[in-house]
């Protein structure tokens, strides 16, 4: 059974009216810079993974690095930057997802992963599963295998997980409002 992490909520902060009024934030840079919150979160990520034979962990720009590279580590995996536009050098691939309002677009090298190569993706944060989904769809084009998706947190009210009926979510920290 996975690591319970519920016991790390007390180490989030919340911020009420942020990035606007009506939102509570769930801040985790309180969580992240206590050293037993941050090791608990990667070990707790480690341990969910470890068994599923991972070739690469792909972290989402911008904070999807805070986890990637940490859990790549653990499971003797490479590390695989998913970025924002025009920001990788070689080649690639691009996949544009709608916002609330607007679009926006994410990148991975072409070469970044093999056909049939073992991938976990993982990020901050899985809100309405947008950036996700985008970033699967960037991996099913290279001919990769997504064998997890890993969030530190999920709003479980904005229902995101639905967009992953064929995926195997998986979250540190869930809240209800
Ligand atoms: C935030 C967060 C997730 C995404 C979740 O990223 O880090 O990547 O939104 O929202 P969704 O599930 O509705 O797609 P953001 O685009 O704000 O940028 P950042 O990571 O660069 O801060
Ligand atoms: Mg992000």
């Amino acid at each position: 059974t996975p690591i319970n992490c519920e016991p790390l909520k007390s180490l989030v902060r919340t911020v009420p009216d942020f990035p606007k009024p009506g939102i509570l934030f769930y801040d985790i840079t309180t969580l992240l810079k206590d050293k037993a919150g941050f090791a608990q979160m990667i070990d707790a990520f480690a341990a969910y993974y470890i068994d599923k034979d991972v070739d690469l962990v792909l972290g989402i720009e911008a904070r999807g690095f805070i986890f990637g590279p940490a859990l790549a580590y653990r499971l003797n995996a490479g590390f695989v930057p998913v970025r924002k536009p025009r920001k990788l050098p070689a080649a690639t691939a691009k996949v544009t997802y709608d916002l609330e309002y607007g679009s926006d677009s994410l990148e991975i090298h072409l070469d970044a992963v093999q056909p049939g190569q073992k991938v976990v993706i993982v990020d901050d944060l899985l809100a309405t599963g947008g950036t996700m989904e985008a970033t699967t769809q960037l991996v099913r084009q290279l001919g990769g295998i997504v064998v997890g998706l890993g969030f530190a947190v999920e709003l479980d009210f904005l229902k995101g997980r639905a967009k992953f009926p064929d995926y195997d979510v998986y979250s540190l920290l869930h809240y209800n409002e």
